[in-house]
């Protein structure tokens, strides 16, 4: 059995060993060597394998002589065009592939939606250039389906939806008011279940019974303040990082969808503690405190996310990791004048994910990994909305100095957040294919 993996338009890859993608868990098509005899049908099966092994040498020459694709151990084979005519079974890698112009108009504006908050309203701030909301994301292998609201609507009929973790979670849910602004929009419903309502929202579609909501947990594990000096952008707090933040752990067990994500808030200096002991710190600079790094919090508090998600006796929810949505400060950081002034996407060979953004990008997928294992043996999904590297090539998206921060006292550029409309949205695209896809088969299942 081949494994298919397109890499690049025009050029399809036959990898005779899994190569590290498979560590990822991209999707990849498979073709087995009976599709591939479609081209030979006229001779017997002996004939069809010595035939079959013949082509495979011949292209593995050709490929020596040409050196197109970067492995030895991958061969160009056949174009993509010739694939799409073969009843593959198919399952498309939507994360793979492209920022492509779209020059459309967005599927919405800061006027048509009533719902966006001005962190996000760059065009209200005064962002002059317009052009990065004219790309779409474009998977190599398919076509994503623009986001319809209406089919988004019906989808969730009945149903309940909350994102869990910082305010880039929030950035997505407001990215999903606004896509589902043009057929209907929710009653807010957020001071009946929280005091604080800037942080904790509840929004009720009335027509569709739908209920969306954010639960505010950047770490998603349990954290106190514990800087002398008090609460500020940059200051130490203590992480408990086998203890899930209650703020969201003791709402979300009857929720149908649970979109996690952390990200920004485990650079900061923080103490790590453990069966409540402190068991070492990041970058607090005290004195005989073990250092210890970001990555292990980071995969701590996604374990102890993911568990108290298997542990809750009724959930029966999907659950979703959106990947770590990666900043894009240059000239400086982010306190130190950075900023993001880009008009355009980068091109993928302009931008490869590596160092940090990797780290904590595969730090987390491993830990998704091992929860969907685990999860299989009570029926629950988790998937990944594999947006990182996705967000890597959109420097442009971000407010820079055109997002009003949350913090109003400190003058820093927002390189981390997304504009609306934005790049952002297509996490809404993806959102809705994937759980169009999760209800297909379900359905499947049950023929
Ligand atoms: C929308 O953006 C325009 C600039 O494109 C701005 O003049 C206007 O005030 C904004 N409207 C709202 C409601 O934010
Ligand atoms: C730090 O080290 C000193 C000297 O070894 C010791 O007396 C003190 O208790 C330690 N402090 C902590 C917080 O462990």
């Amino acid at each position: 059995m081949f494994k298919i993996q397109e890499n690049r338009p025009n050029c399809i890859h036959i990898n005779l060993i899994p190569n590290a993608k498979f560590l990822t868990g991209h999707y990849t098509m498979k073709v087995y060597a009976t599709e591939l005899s479609w081209r030979i049908t006229p001779y017997n099966t002996q004939r069809k394998v010595s035939l079959l092994a013949l082509i495979l040498i011949l292209f593995a020459f050709i490929h020596l002589l040409t050196n197109n694709c970067q492995s030895p151990l991958l061969f160009r084979y056949f174009k993509t065009s010739d694939v799409r005519g073969i009843a593959l079974e198919k399952k498309c890698d939507i994360f793979s592939g492209n920022w492509v112009p779209h020059p459309e108009e967005p599927y919405y504006s800061n006027e048509s939606c009533h719902l966006m908050i001005d962190q996000h309203n760059c065009m209200k701030l005064g962002r002059p250039d317009k052009e990065f909301m004219n790309w779409r994301w474009k998977p190599n292998e398919c076509e994503l389906p623009l986001f319809n609201p209406a089919q988004f609507l019906e989808l969730v009929r009945g149903k309940s939806m909350t994102f869990v973790g910082d305010s880039v979670g929030r950035n997505q849910m407001q990215s999903l008011l606004c896509l589902l602004s043009s057929v209907a929009y929710p009653e807010d419903i957020s001071h009946k279940y929280s005091s604080n309502t800037d942080y904790f929202k509840r929004y009720f579609y009335a027509d569709y019974r739908f209920t969306l909501a954010i639960f505010w947990s950047p770490f998603l594990v349990k954290s106190s303040d514990a800087d002398p000096n008090g609460h500020s952008l940059n200051s130490l707090m203590n992480l408990y990082l086998d203890e899930a933040d209650e703020a969201w752990a003791k709402e979300v067990e009857n929720f149908d969808y649970v979109i996690v994500s952390a990200g920004q808030w485990f650079f900061r200096p923080l103490i790590y503690n453990e069966n409540s002991k402190v068991i070492g710190c990041h970058k607090c600079f005290i004195k005989n405190m073990t250092a210890v790094t970001k990555y292990y919090g980071y995969r701590m508090a996604f374990r102890t996310a993911f568990r108290t998600l298997q542990s809750l006796k009724n959930y029966k929810g999907i659950t979703f990791l959106r990947t770590f949505s990666p900043s894009h400060f240059e000239n400086g950081d982010w306190n130190k004048g950075g900023n993001c002034a880009r008009t355009r996407p980068f091109t993928s060979q302009e931008m490869k994910l590596e160092g940090y953004a990797m780290e904590f990008y595969l730090t987390q997928v491993e830990e998704l990994r091992a929860a969907e294992k685990e999860g299989t043996k009570r029926g629950l999904k988790f998937r990944l909305l594999d947006t990182t590297e996705i967000m890597l090539l959109r420097p442009d998206g971000h407010p820079n100095q055109y997002g009003q921060s949350p913090h109003k006292n400190v003058a820093v550029n927002d390189c981390v957040h997304w504009c609306l409309p934005g790049p952002v949205d297509a996490w809404n695209e993806f959102l809705l294919y994937m759980m169009k896809t999760e209800g297909q088969r379900s359905l499947q299942g049950r023929l």
